[in-house]
């Protein structure tokens, strides 16, 4: 049996994080090495405890950090419209069982990646200022990174204004840094994740295995929809999950190299990845980007995971 591939776990939980470490948590061939918590969808102390209650739903054991108050630079903007006041509304979760260690989540990161004697991948699945404040206090250890699957961006449009991603929104200045660190990313944004569609019948494909995770798994799936589904989605976006299953099954995804700038200034385009898809700048690549997926395997994968809590 191949060796797992060590991760970190980085996220704002959030809906689609919670469901996106649902899956690397049941993945044989992922090793969840630590977890931090980052201020994005809602504030740091909330994304805190959400991961506190998600890490201890799914039996994550695994070190848990707290992230920064905020972004590097930015005011920090909250999403309640998408994942409610809590950050994470919905089905009623366990009280944390998990408490976080007492070091700041860049601190956690270093701590793993020194501890490990293979490069370790990192897996954001919210603002990269966690990531950059890594880079920036502990730029020698960036050949212990083997790359970062993340979730944010687009090179097509925007969720938050017309041209930017969330994630990438919240914290403009820590994604520039992140993207232009030369550290491999694997983007999984907006032109992907908008795909990776869950149905409501799978919803009730999920909720029928009758396991006390696919059973908040499938509540979270309906409550992420309703906000969705007034967009005129035809599911559930899991966008967070993506960048999990590339790393378990990336046969089931269309990637392309190619240069990604972030754009931190702009009257309409601050927070925007810009992504030199017909190579025309002098950049060489430094993301290989997602595009597209086999959405009946994406699902597949989501339900796999929901159906090893039984
Ligand atoms: C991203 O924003 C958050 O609300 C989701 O969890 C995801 O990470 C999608 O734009
Ligand atoms: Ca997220």
């Amino acid at each position: 049996m191949t060796k797992p591939i060590p991760i970190l776990l980085d996220g704002d939980p959030g809906h689609d994080d919670a469901m996106a470490w649902m899956l690397a948590q049941s993945s044989p061939l992922l090793e969840i090495r630590g977890v931090t918590s980052v201020c994005g969808n809602q504030t740091i102390e909330k994304t805190t405890y959400n991961a506190q209650r998600v890490m201890t739903l799914l039996g994550i054991d695994a070190p848990l950090a707290k992230g920064r108050t905020g972004p590097l630079i930015a005011e920090h903007m909250a999403a309640p419209s998408v994942h409610g006041e809590s950050g994470l509304d919905g089905p009623v979760l366990p009280e944390p069982a998990v408490f976080p260690v007492d070091l700041p989540a860049c601190a956690l990161m270093a701590k793993v990646l020194e501890e490990s004697p293979e490069p370790v991948t990192l897996v954001p699945t919210g603002p990269l200022t966690n990531v950059a404040s890594l880079l920036l206090t502990r730029p020698d250890l960036k050949g212990k990174i083997a790359g970062i699957s993340m979730m944010g961006g687009g090179v097509t449009h925007g969720n938050w204004t017309p041209a930017a991603e969330f994630n990438i929104l919240v914290d403009p200045e820590a994604a520039d840094l992140v993207f232009r660190s030369g550290v491999p990313i694997t983007m999984a944004g907006l032109d992907v994740t908008e795909k990776a569609l869950v149905f409501p019948e799978d919803f009730e494909t999920i909720r029928a295995l009758d396991n006390p995770v696919a059973s908040v798994v499938a509540d979270w799936l309906e409550f992420f929809y309703g906000f969705h589904r007034k967009l005129g989605y035809a599911g559930a976006p899991v966008h967070d999950a993506v960048a999990v299953a590339a790393l378990i099954a990336p046969e089931l995804f269309h990637m392309e190299e190619m240069y990604v700038a972030v754009e931190t200034q702009g009257t309409y385009c601050r927070g925007a990845t810009i992504g030199d898809r017909y190579h025309l700048s002098d950049h060489a690549p430094n993301a290989r980007v997602i595009l597209d997926l086999d959405r009946e395997g994406f699902v597949g994968l989501l339900t796999k995971a929901a159906a090893s809590y039984s």
